[in-house]
């Protein structure tokens, strides 16, 4: 049986994060907040399930409150799935990155350029029970270069053909709707409202 909880920890330093979560739980009944100090646990999983379940559990004992965590990254079909878990670590700043993976791609054709942005959102209870887990993806292409300024990381770069415009050139409204993220928050949300035992 799933407990009845009224509080919720947040492992994550991004206060955009942070601030979305709490809108979308006003008037739950479940008060969000986020992690304070230092919190930087190894990501040391092969999933992004494995990750979020790390970072939430490890939340979960510093604050003895059951916890939310979430993981993403992008994963290049033409890659095998890199840079996958790798995502953040994969080059030093968002540029290096987008320009290393079009570097790896560069006589790849526009057919075999699949790729998905996943996210994997986990809620643990106080002593680290996985309670719930979700995860998303979002599917599109790696351009040819970059384009649009909205967003962050790989967005420039992520291509969606159903809009004819990357990640970067949409609006985070038109983004929410339809990202890896937007889709997991909506269900983690819609489970912590209405699927757990109340
Ligand atoms: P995190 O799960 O927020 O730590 O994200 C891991 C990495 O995946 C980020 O540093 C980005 O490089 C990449 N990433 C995750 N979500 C997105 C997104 O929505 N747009 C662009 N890059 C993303």
């Amino acid at each position: 049986m799933t407990e009845k909880f009224t509080e919720l920890v947040f492992a994550t330093k991004n206060k955009n994060k942070l601030s979305e979560v709490k809108k979308m739980l006003e008037n739950s009944g479940i008060e969000v907040q986020g992690i304070e100090g230092e919190f930087s646990p190894e990501e040391s999983g092969d999933t992004f399930e494995q990750n979020a379940y790390i970072k939430a559990f490890e939340a979960a004992k510093i604050t003895n409150l059951p916890a939310l965590a979430d993981d993403s990254g992008l994963v290049v079909q033409a890659l095998n799935g890199r840079p996958g878990v790798y995502s953040s670590r994969y080059e030093k700043t968002d540029e290096k990155r987008n320009n290393k993976l079009l570097q790896e791609l560069k006589d790849v054709s526009a057919e075999k350029r699949s790729a998905k942005f996943v996210c994997s959102m986990v809620i643990v209870s106080s002593e680290g029970e996985k309670l719930f887990s979700v995860t998303e993806t979002c599917e599109g292409k790696i351009a040819f270069s970059p384009s649009g300024g909205h967003g962050f990381g790989y967005d420039p770069v992520f291509y969606l053909p159903e809009k004819n415009a990357t990640m970067a050139e949409l609006t985070m409204e038109e983004k929410n709707k339809i990202s890896h993220r937007g889709k997991a928050l909506r269900k983690t949300v819609e489970w912590l409202i209405c699927g757990r035992n109340i």
